[in-house]
């Protein structure tokens, strides 16, 4: 048995540990995962280590946000090496439900967040939003954390969240951290490790592309249209990836933009083989 922090996998379990520690005036910080976890995560639950006094992480391959011909099965999973990699990175408590155990079979209750979940990778995955904002509404419910913390590779998880947060009064401060990146820009994401060699060695394009779009935009393009070529050119560079977006969009409403200015994301989608893979800059000009 690996050492490490306490694992629950029940909801009462994990509730009547938080309750005693919320009692003793303890304030929570949640970073929910899907594990497999790298180190993308570990910078978020480092982060969550920082502001609060109880630090949980979830581990749970939510089936509700896949759509039926997308990856849960083959999803990666790794629940001892991942108990280790957040208890080293500061978790105090871990939360690992089974399906059964987050999903009653009649189970028949979804938080939608209108407008923002049709745009973007809500054009081709649809529900996928739906899943996610269901099962972030669970675990707040479950842990009622002060804070919980989303990275900003996914930036419209994270737009969407923060809406879902606000809209539902849930009282929970929504922090975003940073990308994480290898070192040849690749973002870090638990479906990396699903890449052939070959794809692998291809995919830091879309980094290449949005640092394209920056220089373009850093040397004063301002039309959104002239930008997206330019990422688009960029990403065919790598014949084993298939683009399924490029987009330039306000970064609070995700609407698309034709003129670059004020906050604005540059977002690109690229399929290679059956892994989808996405990453964005931000942009305030
Ligand atoms: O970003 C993820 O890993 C998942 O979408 C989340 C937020 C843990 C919900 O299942």
């Amino acid at each position: 048995v690996t050492a490490g922090a306490p694992c629950f996998d029940d909801v009462t379990g994990m509730r009547e540990a938080l309750c005693e520690a919320r009692t003793a005036g303890a304030s929570v910080g949640l970073v929910p995962t899907m594990g497999a976890l790298h180190e993308g995560h570990l910078s978020l639950i480092r982060a969550a280590r920082a502001e609060n006094d109880v630090v949980v992480v979830s581990v749970y391959v939510n089936p509700t946000q896949f759509g039926p011909s997308e990856d849960l099965d083959r999803y990666p999973r790794d629940a001892e090496g991942d108990r280790e990699l957040a208890s080293g990175a500061g978790a105090d408590l871990i939360f690992s439900p089974s399906t059964r155990e987050m999903y009653a079979a009649d189970h028949s209750t979804w938080v939608e967040v209108e407008g923002l979940t049709s745009r973007l990778c809500g054009r081709t995955r649809p529900g996928h939003f739906r899943g996610v904002c269901t099962v972030v509404s669970k675990l707040f419910n479950i842990c009622r954390p002060d804070r919980a913390y989303f990275g900003e590779k996914d930036a419209q998880q994270l737009v969407v969240i923060k809406r879902m947060a606000r809209d539902l009064d849930t009282g929970v401060k929504i922090v975003s951290c940073p990308t994480v990146r290898e070192e040849d820009g690749l973002a870090m994401s638990s479906r990396n490790q699903r890449l052939t060699v070959e794809q692998r060695s291809q995919a830091p394009v879309l980094y290449r592309a949005l640092k394209a779009a920056e220089e373009a935009i850093g040397a004063g393009e301002r039309e959104a249209g002239a930008v997206i070529d330019l990422v688009r050119a960029t990403l065919t560079q790598a014949p084993l990836g298939d683009i399924e977006y490029v987009e330039i969009v306000d970064a609070e409403n995700l609407t698309p933009v034709a003129t670059v200015a004020g906050r604005c994301l540059v977002a690109v989608a690229v399929r290679f083989g059956d892994v989808r893979l996405i990453d964005n800059l931000t942009f305030s000009v």
